[in-house]
């Protein structure tokens, strides 16, 4: 494995009222094959991290099917990185039945799920959260990774993979603090299901693991690397999602496969409960 660049990103936003440049190294590893042989579903793959890590399976020799509710954009970026896609809607369970079944014949035996799509509501606190709010943060990031996931379950079962079964879930940084929102919740009941599905299904071959990004560029957050969001990370930036990309892909490979029901914080430390902080 070797180092394919190191890009000098330049991030400049408002720092306690004044704009200050940062800058980062960013490494990404050569693609290298990593994930030959992986036949992966990732909703939420149209844009943001989803697409980035599409993106980069892709160049790691996967065969890769995106999902999400946006026909359109997943057009488009299916065409830009040559890979396949599919419409799913992850709030309508009654779906995903169909939507493994057809999945699996377009990849050829589908092997791994990546469970990435979500929203943040961004609610301004307890009182202002409706009950319409919750529930479809619920039934996005939770509700539905649950039920694709039982629905992955059973396919792989019915075809009799061969070979280490990979399930990815894009968990947040947030499931590391508490929170009072619904947002928080869903991360952090995310995190108890990873761990729960690791020890159940580790002696039937699969390997359940989760990426918890810090803040990262995308349309969730703004999109806007030169906004003044005033960010508390101890490294003073924002991540980009070519970085939780690489975490996702080592993963998602064999030469993780001594990891399951590990939660990977993509955010230099941020969230380490330190005495002195
Ligand atoms: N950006 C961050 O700072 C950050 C930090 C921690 C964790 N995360 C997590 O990273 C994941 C991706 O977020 P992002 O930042 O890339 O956000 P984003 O740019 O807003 O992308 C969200 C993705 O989820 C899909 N999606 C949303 N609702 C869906 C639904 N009902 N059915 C199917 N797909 C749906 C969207 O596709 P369509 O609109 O086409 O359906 C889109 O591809 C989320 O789970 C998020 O919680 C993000």
């Amino acid at each position: 494995m070797g180092i394919k660049s190191k890009i000098k990103h330049s991030i400049s936003f408002l720092l306690h009222g004044e704009a200050k440049p940062i800058y980062a190294n960013i490494h990404y590893l050569a693609p290298n094959e990593h994930l030959k042989d992986k036949k992966i579903v990732i909703t939420g793959g149209g844009r943001g991290l989803g697409f980035a890590m599409a993106k980069k399976f892709v160049s790691e020799g996967a065969k890769v099917l995106i999902a999400g509710r946006n026909e359109q954009t997943l057009k488009q970026s299916a065409s830009e990185i040559n890979c396949l896609y599919l419409p799913l809607d992850v709030q309508d369970t009654s779906s995903f039945k169909g939507f493994i079944d057809k999945a699996d014949k377009m990849l050829g035996g589908i092997n791994c799920l990546v469970n990435n799509a979500g929203i943040s509501l961004h609610e301004e606190g307890f009182l202002a959260v409706s009950p319409k709010q919750f529930d479809s943060q619920i039934d996005t990031n939770l509700r539905g990774c649950f039920f694709l996931t039982q629905a992955f379950i059973e396919k792989c079962n019915e075809t009799h993979v061969e070979g280490t079964k990979k399930i990815l879930f894009t968990s947040s940084e947030t499931s590391m603090t508490v929170d009072e929102r619904p947002y928080g919740l869903t991360k952090a009941a995310l995190n108890s299901l990873v761990q729960g599905l690791a020890y159940r299904y580790v002696n039937e071959g699969y390997r359940i693991n989760a990426v918890a990004p810090g803040v990262t560029i995308s349309d969730m957050v703004g999109g806007d690397a030169n906004g003044d969001l005033r960010y508390g990370n101890i490294t003073h930036r924002y991540y980009l999602p070519e970085e939780v990309a690489e975490v996702a892909a080592f993963l998602l490979s064999d030469a993780s496969n001594c990891l399951n029901g590990q939660i990977l914080v993509c955010n230099e430390g941020k969230t380490i409960n330190a005495r002195w902080k």
